[in-house]
């Protein structure tokens, strides 16, 4: 196996998720590249103590540039609140590192466009963090997708959702202001998760109308006091995607206030011939539409038939940890050159068409009307 230093910035949320699937990596079986963590930048203290944990991360700094000048560290991933990507991640390419970025890809579509010219004109190697493609129900639902099998594809729902934010006395923290979240709000938190599968198959929006909502508008601020929220928290985009002659409605939800949905992430494909439904609900069920004189929905348990072979049991169900770890090895083995026809990444590209649908999300609610994609 071939070892790669990762350096992480921004040990938060996402930080310790990504370093927690590297400790556990002997369980994948047929990967040819193992991630060790040799750094870790991050301004909090308590969030840089978690790291002593782990023996091989013998960097732990609050000082960013002082990973970036470490000659152990070959990839680094950030995680940082939506303002601060563009800065972080040119300073990452000009470190001359690889990098894989968190989403939305910077704060808004300009940002996300100059970090895309700057990956391009590095030459570094640069993904976007999107998990749950890894899920083998929803590999199965893009592969029915892929199949010709549907017939006429009549419609296309692809959504995520959480109920975090009905929790009034939550504390706001960045996510909840645009200054920190950016003005699109759950588009940049959630919007990503909806818009992988569809813009990997090509479905990118012609036209879209959006419908969005925001939250409440002030939360305790965790000092006593009350903070004001502006962001938008829900999003249904009704859109129009291109698929050979026919033009064929998509619709994108994204929800922070989903009543009953913790981590919700669906895939839903339906067509004239047949539809398959993927939802992390039942993390191992597939669903897949027959139609016939009789028409059937059946439902099978794919169990742990994941993109990379591991010594899980193959009846067991996945989860949210085994996604984040099948997704870094996607990452390290397109870097290594070893990824086969596995699923890749998120492209920065992909990004950028997330951010092209966002920001013309934002001009059909401020319209209240239908708007034309480039
Ligand atoms: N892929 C996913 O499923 C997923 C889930 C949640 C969040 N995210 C994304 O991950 C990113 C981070 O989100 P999170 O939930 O982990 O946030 P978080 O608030 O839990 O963690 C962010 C961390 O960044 C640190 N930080 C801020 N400025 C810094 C700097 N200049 N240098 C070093 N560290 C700094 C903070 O101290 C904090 O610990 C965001 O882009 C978010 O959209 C992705």
């Amino acid at each position: 196996m071939k070892t790669i230093g990762i350096g992480i910035i921004g040990g938060g949320l996402m930080g310790r998720e990504m370093a927690s699937a590297f400790g556990r990596w002997c369980a994948l079986t047929d990967v040819e590249v193992q991630p060790q963590l040799v750094a870790v930048a991050d301004l909090v203290e308590p969030v840089r103590e978690w790291f002593r944990r782990i023996p091989s991360c013998t960097q732990i700094t609050a000082d960013y540039h002082e990973l970036l000048a470490n000659p152990a560290v070959d990839v680094v991933y950030v995680a940082v609140p939506h303002h601060l990507h563009e800065a972080i991640y040119l300073d990452v390419l000009k470190a001359g590192k690889d990098l894989f970025a968190e989403k939305p890809f910077g704060i808004d579509l300009a940002s996300s466009r100059r970090i895309l010219e700057a990956c391009q004109s590095s030459g570094r190697f640069v993904r976007c963090s999107s998990e749950f493609p890894f899920f083998p129900g929803a590999q199965r639902v893009l592969q029915e997708a892929q199949s010709g099998r549907l017939g006429r594809v009549l419609q296309v729902v692809s959504g995520f959702h959480h109920s975090s934010d009905l929790d009034a006395t939550k504390p706001g923290n960045w996510k909840r202001f645009s200054k920190s979240c950016g003005e699109i709000g759950v588009l940049g938190d959630l919007g990503m998760h909806a818009c992988h599968l569809p813009l990997r198959l090509g479905w990118k929006p012609a036209r879209l109308f959006a419908q969005l909502q925001k939250g409440h508008p002030t939360r305790p601020d965790g000092k006593g006091g009350t903070v004001a929220c502006d962001t938008w928290d829900n999003a249904l985009l009704h859109s129009w995607i291109r698929i050979g002659e026919d033009d064929v409605p998509m619709r994108l939800e994204m929800k922070r206030m989903a009543p009953g949905e913790t981590n919700t992430w669906f895939f839903e494909v339906l067509g004239t011939e047949g539809g398959a439904r993927y939802s992390t609900k039942e993390p191992k069920t597939l669903w897949l539409f027959e139609n016939g004189k009789e028409q059937f929905w059946r439902r099978t348990d794919l169990g742990f038939g994941m993109p990379f072979k591991a010594v899980t049991g193959g009846i067991f169900e996945p989860g949210f940890p085994d996604v984040i770890q099948q997704m870094w090895a996607a990452f390290l083995s397109e870097r290594n050159g070893t990824l086969a026809d596995r699923f890749g990444c998120a492209t920065p590209e992909e990004a950028v068409a997330s951010q092209e649908i966002f920001a013309a999300a934002l001009r059909s609610q401020a319209e209240g009307s239908v708007v034309t994609l480039d």
